[in-house]
């Protein structure tokens, strides 16, 4: 029987860094890429394929680098270009790849094409950007209007973020041609691919305030494969933040099918959001909900396309604090990387996941740097109280995943030698890389076994998806494919769970969070047990 072999990126780890809290190495207290240069070492031992780079280009930093006002230069906060190909040469050495961030939907104010389009009425960069006489109704996902008034002039342009970041007019041929060519230079320079982001919005029509899959969305991505993602090697993620899994899947898989290799999709995002409130509403996450949620995922990427598995990045707050418990730190965290992971599609982990790195304690607004989070706060006093404003930034605000890697027990935790931009976590002597990688119970040992396993068992890739019905409070599942199952068990309990389990003995443990517990037929799961098995 003919079997088409299965994509290396469906194998793939991947290793997302942010580059201003990964690793400083001039003591000016932000990261840069020398400084990742020489943390590559940590990330090959966790057994990471590919890294994924947070942006490093010319940025005025209004969103930490999603602005840029240059496409063809880092930002010398990160270093020089020199210093960006000696990363992706020691990369490659290690028989890692590396994919670059990459923010085509819009560019930073201070972009020079933006200068001249608002500043010279007959500029040629008038048309790569969207004016409108009268602006419509529609709300900038950064709170407020997505319109902003030309200084000067008696005209609007459209942001659906920062009014920093304008957007570019993909109805442009011209435009769009600027931006292959780009692509095609990075990839050339030697990245292996791109993180897309908010790609699926360069289809809007604003006038019909069609935004995410709009109208043309699916004549650009084509036009975007012919010219340069044709080739299935590439690794290419699409941030999808405003489609549907099925709409996810149709993209996916890469070329000739797909245009991406991979989608984010946001489905699992909403799970602790009240319905239709968005991201600051609050309310506690429901398993049945979340397993309603991935089999809709399993059911579409089980047919067509590939998708991408995440349960935490640079906009979100972290995973061990969204839904694991800090009293049960290595249980929560390890737990956590089953229930996600062993799930179809390929992992990311965002930097500090592997040492369980936790949400920030907040205290004041000042502490905040990020856009999104200052400007939440200011266009939403006077509707809600200042205390619970800020219970839904300690929560969900994006700084929470933005302080400094902590690294080891010395001065800011081994990130900087000096104070950093945001403040390292005050618990990071007791949660750091050196003390996680020597210590009995490692995160990052038990991270670095799962991922070994996977790559080497197709049932994560091709195997069907089976839900098990245990508690309330356990997400657990099968994958079968026709070689083997494996059973991962999970608890999301504080409290132990009383099991009943009639197949206990049909299975064999390949890993778990607490080896004192034996799979029988009447057994009691301790808080955020984790546990994955394969069938005798
Ligand atoms: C994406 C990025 C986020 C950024 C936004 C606007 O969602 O991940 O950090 O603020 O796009 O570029
Ligand atoms: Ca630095």
């Amino acid at each position: 029987m003919e079997k088409r072999s299965i994509a290396w990126w469906k194998r793939a780890s991947v290793y997302q860094i942010y580059p201003l809290s990964f690793q400083d190495s001039n003591g000016d207290g932000i990261g840069d890429i020398p400084g990742i240069l020489s943390r590559l070492d940590h990330l090959q031992t966790l057994g990471i394929d590919v890294i994924w780079l947070s942006p490093v280009f010319t940025s005025p930093m209004k969103d930490n680098g999603y602005d840029i006002s240059d496409y063809s230069s880092i930002h010398p906060w990160f270093g020089t270009k020199e210093d960006l190909k000696k990363l992706v040469d020691a990369v490659h050495a290690r028989g890692m790849k590396i994919i670059s961030d990459i923010v085509l939907n819009h560019t930073s104010d201070q972009h020079p094409w933006f200068i001249d389009a608002i500043n010279n009425p007959k500029s040629p960069y008038r048309d790569y950007y969207i004016f409108r006489k009268q602006p419509n109704d529609i709300q900038s996902v950064f709170s407020g209007p997505a319109w902003s008034k030309v200084p000067n002039r008696d005209e609007y342009y459209f942001h659906f973020f920062a009014k920093e970041q304008p957007d570019l007019n993909w109805q442009n041929p011209q435009l769009r041609q600027t931006l292959y060519r780009l692509l095609k230079d990075w990839l050339a320079f030697g990245f292996d691919g791109f993180r897309l982001d908010v790609i699926d919005l360069i289809g809007k029509d604003i006038d019909a305030k069609r935004i995410g899959c709009g109208p043309h969305y699916q004549t650009h991505l084509e036009e975007l494969k012919t010219w340069v993602f044709h080739d299935d090697n590439l690794f290419t993620v699409g941030e999808l933040s405003g489609s549907t899994p099925s709409q996810a899947s149709l993209v996916t898989g890469g070329p000739p099918e797909g245009v991406f290799s991979m989608a984010f999709q946001f489905s699992h995002l909403a799970l602790d959001e009240q319905p239709q409130l968005g991201k600051w509403a609050l309310r506690p996450l429901q398993l049945k909900e979340m397993q309603a949620t991935f089999q809709a995922l399993d059911d579409v990427f089980s047919q067509r396309g590939w998708n991408a598995l995440f349960m935490g990045n640079h906009d979100q707050p972290r995973s061990l604090s969204r839904y694991g418990s800090p009293q049960y730190h290595y249980q929560s965290q390890t737990m956590l990387f089953l229930a996600f992971f062993g799930q179809r599609g390929t992992p990311f982990i965002y930097q500090g996941e592997e040492i369980g790195m936790m949400n920030y304690p907040f205290t004041s607004l000042h502490e905040f740097r990020d856009i999104e989070s200052i400007q939440y706060y200011q266009h939403t006093i006077g509707q809600q109280s200042h205390e619970q404003i800020m219970q839904s930034l300690k929560a969900k605000s994006r700084d929470n995943a933005r302080t400094p890697m902590q690294w080891n027990d010395q001065p800011f935790a081994g990130f900087s030698s000096h104070s950093p931009w945001l403040p390292v976590h005050p618990l990071f002597r007791e949660y750091n890389v050196e003390k996680d990688r020597h210590a009995s119970y490692s995160i990052q040992h038990f991270l670095s076994a799962f991922l070994m396993f996977r790559k080497h068992q197709d049932v994560f890739i091709d195997g069907t998806l089976h839900y098990r019905t245990f508690h309330e409070k356990i997400y657990a599942y099968e994958r079968r494919n026709h070689k083997t199952s494996i059973l991962i068990l999970t608890s999301f309990s504080e409290q132990p769970i009383t099991l009943h389990f009639p197949d206990a003995e049909d299975w064999t443990p390949i890993l778990t969070n607490d080896n004192h517990v034996k799979l029988t037929k009447e057994m009691e799961l301790p808080p955020f047990f984790g546990g994955m098995y394969q069938r005798k």
